[in-house]
């Protein structure tokens, strides 16, 4: 069914959320890559709403700055003291010049697993039922905390009652109020106007509109959701850590239907925002990361963490920690590697074990297999770097570029002293400290050269186990050293 987009999604975001016991405001707590407000409001902009405002209050300023950051801003509403959800709501219609016509829906900003479908189809009974209310609940196992949806006898929805004002009759109900409203804006208004604060907490309580409707003789429904796990209310860090499990498995699951197989998902951690093509195998104790994507075949993990990094088909990341970087058609990076920002390597390029990178381009089937560390670098397509190379890229003052050209040999133990370029077809001598720019197609050799001084360890160690080999060595090839 296709529903009209709601005139306004109103998310309630000032509280303090005391019983997090944090210094970072409830809502900026993260899982999965985005706040918990930042995911209602994604949830929300599936709407297309005309409006959405954020109500915020606490901490605003530092709310208000995450709010503000990103490609598209959303308008914030000033809650100067928190004195309750329906307190909120009047803030947020105010900054929207007071009354709405048309639908509003009112969300709770701590709500982090709500879908943007649950939403749609709130909006839709709203629309079909003719209600001036609908209020999404749900059965919970536990409703300790919520507040409970009380029925008359026929089944009809008559007040939400907070736990802190539920006798224990009602404290027994198991279906609770999610927090989340479809109204009609007009009346909206008005019964706002008349909530009361004669309750334990002396506070406005949104619910309150609910009976108040009712008793005016307006139409009044629930729509009850499907998985009572997707309004699950972070207020603790208990509840946190257990959206976090959900929505994380719930991301795996649609990445596993999309075709990617994911070894064991109870060590997999994947951000919303992370993409993937299909094939792309997963080993445990992977996190996928902001931007990530795994293109076909790529093949990542186990221990792995990678934060917007692109791993292009057919590549193997093993053991690996990246960060903003590029991995290439048929590349191969670790086990035990590290690529920092700007490091892209070309298709079948290597970064092998204890390997370092950093703003590196890599060529393509270019390959550094061994202990190096590659910082501020070009190097052309190719090329071999040998075993413990450092690209020594900082003075003490600024860094430097190092270029490489294609289809080089470079020696182990080098050192490139930048800025420094290196032709194409180049060999380096092993050991050699390279200081000064290399002709295409020359060898470099930058080193001391090598002296034996022969009988020094009988001159200068007699007795010692290692003059006794020597001597042994010495007679058996017949006297000759
Ligand atoms: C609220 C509901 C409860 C419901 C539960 C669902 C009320 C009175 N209670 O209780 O029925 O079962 O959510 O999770 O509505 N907020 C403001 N300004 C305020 C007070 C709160 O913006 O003055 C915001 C908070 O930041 C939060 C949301 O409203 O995002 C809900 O507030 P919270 O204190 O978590 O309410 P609950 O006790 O969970
Ligand atoms: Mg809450």
């Amino acid at each position: 069914m296709s529903v009209p987009s709601p005139a306004a999604v109103v998310v309630l975001a000032a509280g303090e959320g005391t019983r997090m016991k944090s210094k970072t405001p409830k809502v900026l707590h993260e899982l999965s890559g985005r706040s918990l407000v930042g995911h209602v409001v994604a949830a929300a902009r599936e709407l297309a709403p005309r409006h959405l405002v954020v109500v915020v209050g606490h901490a605003s300023e530092q709310v208000t700055a995450h709010l503000s950051a990103g490609d598209t801003p959303v308008r914030t509403a000033y809650q100067a003291e928190q004195n309750g959800t329906g307190h909120a709501v009047r803030m947020g219609l105010e900054e929207l010049d007071g009354t709405v016509d048309g639908t509003v829906i009112v969300v709770c900003g701590d709500t982090p697993l709500l879908s943007g479908e649950t939403l749609s189809a709130l909006a839709a009974t709203h629309a079909a039922d003719a209600n001036a209310v609908t209020v999404l609940t749900a059965e919970v196992p536990d409703s300790t905390g919520y507040g409970r949806i009380v029925r008359d006898a026929g089944g009809a929805v008559t007040e939400i009652v907070e736990h802190k004002d539920a006798t224990v009759a009602q404290r027994a109900i198991r279906e609770i109020n999610s927090g989340v409203f479809a109204f009609d804006g007009r009346l909206l208004s008005d019964a706002l106007g008349k909530v009361r604060t004669d309750n334990s907490q002396g506070e406005e309580y949104l619910t309150d509109v609910l009976s108040i409707l009712r008793e005016a003789g307006h139409r009044v429904g629930a729509s009850v959701a499907a998985d009572h796990r997707e309004i699950l209310g972070i207020n603790n860090r208990l509840q946190l850590a257990e959206a976090r499990r959900l929505l994380n498995e719930r991301l795996l699951e649609r990445a596993m239907l999309a075709g990617v197989t994911v070894v064991d998902p109870a060590s997999t951690q994947i951000d919303v925002t992370v993409t993937y093509e299909r094939d792309a195998v997963v080993h445990p104790g992977t996190q996928l990361l902001g931007s990530t994507h795994l293109a076909e075949d790529a093949e990542v993990g186990p221990n792995t963490r990678l934060t917007d990094t692109v791993v292009h088909a057919g590549a193997r990341v093993d053991n690996t920690v990246a960060d903003g970087a590029e991995v290439g058609p048929g590349a191969s990076v670790g086990p035990f590697a590290y690529l920092r920002p700007g490091t892209r390597l070309g298709a079948k390029a290597k970064a092998g074990t204890y390997v370092e990178m950093k703003n590196a381009t890599i060529g393509e089937g270019t390959k550094v297999p061994h202990l190096s560390y590659v910082g501020d670098a070009t190097i052309g397509d190719h090329t071999n770097i040998g075993a413990a190379s450092v690209f020594v890229n900082y003075d003490g003052v600024a860094k430097h570029h190092t270029t490489i050209g294609s289809h080089c040999r470079t020696g182990s133990d080098n050192m490139f002293v930048a800025p420094v370029t290196v032709g194409d077809g180049v060999y380096t001598a092993a050991g050699s400290v390279i200081t000064k720019d290399v002709p295409a197609g020359s060898l470099a050799v930058a080193r001391g050269q090598q002296r034996n001084i022969e009988g020094w360890v009988a001159r200068k160690r007699p007795g010692s186990a290692a003059a006794q080999a020597a001597a042994a060595a010495i007679e058996e090839a017949g006297g000759e050293s």
